[in-house]
């Protein structure tokens, strides 16, 4: 390691608190695919900034409207207009084919604003007693890390330490239709629920889950929100992981690849009857629909649709897993993906995999020790597939059997 990735790592080290475990790769410049250390070092970039980077980095769109919008105005708060919310609001909306959106910023921004929306709803139109709402999580879910989020999560580095958990929230097994018509209760307002469990390690549910969840929330007017945030806007070979099974949830919740990683961007999209309930003052952000987030944002989504990455995601993605299925080591337990969203599982920590990977110039990280996630922007083409997949492959190889 050179003595400036040194020095810059042990700055962090001795300045930032310690919530993270990067690799030993000090990034200075990046494009598409690809990112270059500080020593010039060219990668691949197969995490894609937990996937929120679908459009690769630095999309020249993006950039250019980014560009154009600084120095113009970049924020007013939503105590006044902006030009750019309408448009944006309207795109989003035909994309997601919802009425609304509001425009917050992280993505666990979004989730605790979907929250608050199906609580409200709850209150308001079904008729739930004041504070007795109850949201219906799944085992193993990751939705981010503000109090109440971390308060349902079963992950115990996230929540431990951080109590007490905000009430409201009971946790059902991922994947099991039977456990989610178990659990509704009267005052059951909502079911949260990744389409796949991203941080989880990739954990596709059963075929036939998405559809059913849908069918048992109308049944019982249980309000259906998909945290889309890792999955959505193309990740996995459709717009949305709903889309296929062609359900279409009350509540979308976005964020990631809303802005093409240029600026935090998210937003929960829902119809009237949900969002309709927020009035003034019940809500808000001071730079959650700023006009450089529109700007920006729009871009992201334009380039999207312009250039048709969930369907390039579906096209690279199977021809990248069919090149991942021929990989045999005694340790490979699965290897699973939909889209351009895989993991590798083994029965082994895969630590020295990812620093086998990051020497031979492909950036991915672990998940859960045993897991490997491979991510990369759907912008990659199936000749750069290809060259990844050699360095992926010579990685696994040099694992100890
Ligand atoms: C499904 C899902 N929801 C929510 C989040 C939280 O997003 P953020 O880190 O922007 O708060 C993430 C981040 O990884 C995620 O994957």
């Amino acid at each position: 390691m050179s003595t400036k990735t040194d020095r810059l790592i042990a700055l962090v080290d001795k300045h930032g608190a310690h919530n993270y475990h990067p690799l030993p790769v000090v990034i200075a410049r990046a494009r598409g695919p690809f990112v270059w250390d500080v020593q010039g070092k060219k990668y691949f970039d197969f995490l894609s900034a937990y996937s929120a980077l679908n459009q690769g980095h630095n999309h020249p769109k993006i950039v250019a409207a980014a560009k154009k919008q600084l120095g113009k105005v970049a924020l007013t708060s939503r105590a006044f207009h902006n030009e750019l919310l309408g448009p944006f609001l309207e795109l989003l909306c035909r994309i997601t084919g919802k009425e609304r959106a509001l425009p917050m910023n992280s993505g666990a921004e979004a989730v605790e604003t979907a929250i608050k929306a199906m609580r409200l709803w709850g209150y308001r139109r079904k008729g739930v007693p004041e504070n007795k709402a109850e949201i219906i999580v799944c085992s193993e879910n990751f939705h981010g890390r503000t109090t109440t989020l971390v308060g349902f999560s079963s992950d115990h580095d996230s929540s431990a330490g951080f109590g007490p958990a905000t009430p409201g929230f009971r946790s059902i097994a991922y994947g099991n239709a039977g456990a989610l018509e178990r659990a509704i209760r009267p005052n059951t307002v909502g079911f949260l629920f990744e389409p796949i469990q991203g941080e989880a390690g990739v954990i596709i549910p059963p075929e036939g889950w998405l559809a059913a969840v849908r069918a048992i929330c109308s049944e019982n007017r249980v309000l259906m929100c998909a945290d889309e945030i890792q999955t959505g806007l193309g990740r996995t070979g459709k717009m949305f992981a709903c889309d296929h099974e062609s359900v279409a949830p009350d509540l979308y919740v976005l964020g990631k690849a809303l802005s093409g990683g240029l600026y935090p961007v998210s937003a929960v999209c829902a119809d009237d009857e949900i969002l309709g309930l927020f009035t003034p003052g019940t809500h808000g952000s001071t730079f959650g629909g700023s006009p450089l987030a529109c700007a920006i944002a729009m871009a992201a989504l334009q380039v999207i649709l312009d250039e048709r990455l969930p369907q390039r995601a579906a096209k690279t993605g199977a021809y990248l897993k069919e090149l991942l299925e021929t990989l045999e080591h005694p340790l490979l337990k699965d290897v699973r993906g939909r889209g351009l969203m895989f993991a590798l599982e083994f029965k082994t920590r895969v630590r020295p995999l990812v620093e086998n990977l990051l020497a031979l110039g492909l950036l991915a990280k672990d998940t859960h020790e045993n897991t490997i996630r491979l991510a990369p922007p759907l912008t990659l083409t199936q000749a750069q597939a290809k060259d990844a997949f050699a360095l992926i492959a010579k990685a696994v190889a040099a694992l100890p059997a």
